[in-house]
């Protein structure tokens, strides 16, 4: 692995990593091509290079482009205002390669959720101090593989994990998962995990009769969390637990304060700046200096990052029944787009997010010269590619009218989106092309 940054700027060497222009021209095999121009740029590029005679080659698929220098602010943004918090990126997230690489060459830690994520992050030199398995409910072997591979935090929650540690990794470092109160949040992991606080107590004796190691307390306020409050209420039960811990006998000395931090795209309410308003000074007041403190971010680090270009493949013009006779018949239209909700759109499903579309371009006319800006909007939805009518991605919108082969973007779409997309009715997952404007 590379010399670690820790800091948002890369070292020359490891600049040269992220930012290869010269590549990106002339591409090179098995090294991945980045510029440094604006996404939007990039995409324009991609678009006017397309030739309507070759599209039997799949040119005019979906396309993502992401922006490392997103991430790389975000990282910037995360130092400056929670400084005492060592970052440990959520991979589950987004596992693509050079993200994951680029916040290890910036020096963030790594929450894993199994197997394969330790795999990943182990394979791009990372220490496997620097990574938490923190998933309380573990299999067998996936607990042996840490062990091989000497990666020791992982998080608990109940007594029938703590067997199966004594078992299979009886050094392993522990930290208790509690339950804190997910309310306000749009993913309620609470329903799946956490030691409710009537517990906590039972659950650290029964560690300390089975000579296991907790070194701390861990909690996840839940993903998409729109209360800040949450954080400094969890951090607050964080701490009953470590005296509870002194109580029975551990001297806690690391608190994990989870993920469900929001991304750059929340500029009002529950914002980054606010929720780190309140949490730093709650750790602050409640852990003394010598506690170390970790978080999981997620969403933070990567929703802003990647940009999503669809083609509109079909349109269906509906006309209404039911318009009273004699008035004028506006039309309304579906527009069916070439990724879905079985692909990058299941975001839409299981992080409940309702991604919203911009015309991009129109009768090959870009969104930089458009002039379509002025022209009648109609109602219409869109519609993901597969046979299936749960693929829409928007019920009700209103868009100039468009018609097949022009692109619809969908902007915010970092977060929980590649890593869960299927291939579903043959469907290619959209390819990803990558930019960093970061300078
Ligand atoms: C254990 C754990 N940590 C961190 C995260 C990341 O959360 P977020 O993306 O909201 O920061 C998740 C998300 O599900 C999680 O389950």
């Amino acid at each position: 692995m590379p010399a670690v940054a820790d800091t948002a700027v890369l070292t020359p060497d490891l600049k040269d990593q992220f930012l290869n222009p010269h590549i990106s021209e002339h591409p090179q095999e098995g090294i991945t091509p980045i510029t440094n121009k604006p996404v939007i740029q990039v995409i324009r590029e991609k678009l006017d290079s397309m030739n309507e005679d070759r599209w039997e080659s799949d040119e005019e698929n979906s396309f993502f482009v992401a922006d490392l220098g997103e991430v790389q602010r975000q990282h910037l943004t995360w130092k400056a205002l929670l400084p005492r918090i060592e970052p440990f990126y959520a991979v589950k997230c987004n596992p693509d390669p050079m993200i994951v690489k680029m916040l290890a060459a910036l020096g963030t830690g790594f929450d894993c959720a199994s197997k394969a994520e330790i795999e990943q992050v182990l394979s791009l030199g990372v220490e496997p101090s620097r990574i938490i398995y923190a998933n309380p409910c573990k299999q067998r072997s996936f607990i042996r593989y840490s062990q091989k591979h000497n990666v020791k935090k992982m998080t608990f929650d109940n007594a029938e994990e703590l067997y199966k540690i004594k078992e299979n990794f009886p050094d392993a470092e522990l930290l208790l998962r509690i339950l804190t109160d997910d309310s306000q949040s749009v993913c309620q992991l609470g329903l799946k995990f956490g030691a409710p606080l009537h517990t906590t107590k039972r659950l650290l004796r029964l560690a300390g009769e089975l000579g296991l190691n907790v070194i701390g307390v861990s909690f996840h306020v839940g993903s998409g969390c729109y209360d800040a409050n949450a954080f400094g209420d969890a951090v607050h039960r964080a701490r009953r637990v470590f005296d509870e811990g002194a109580e029975v006998g551990f001297n806690m000395s690391l608190l994990d304060v989870g993920g469900g931090f929001p991304g750059a795209d929340v500029k009002t309410g529950n914002t980054f700046e606010r929720v780190a308003s309140i949490l730093g000074p709650a750790v602050d007041a409640l852990f003394p200096p010598h506690i170390r403190v970790i978080a999981e971010p997620g969403r933070f680090y990567v929703n802003t990052a990647l940009s999503l270009s669809t083609h509109v493949i079909a349109r269906r013009t509906v006309t209404r029944e039911e318009i009273t006779p004699g008035t004028e018949q506006v039309p309304e239209f579906m527009y069916y787009v070439n990724d879905g909700m079985y692909g990058s759109f299941n975001c839409i499903m299981f992080d409940h997010v309702n991604p919203v579309p911009f015309v991009l371009q129109k009768d090959r006319v870009f969104i930089e010269d458009a002039a379509w800006h002025e022209e009648p909007v109609y109602k219409c939805s869109i519609w993901g590619p597969t046979c299936d009518s749960i693929d829409c991605l928007a019920k009700e919108t209103t868009l100039p009218q468009l018609d097949v082969g022009d692109w619809i973007l969908w902007q915010n779409m970092g977060a929980y989106t590649v890593c869960a997309a299927s291939q579903f009715n043959g469907f290619n997952k959209s390819e990803i092309h990558y930019t960093n404007t970061f300078v």
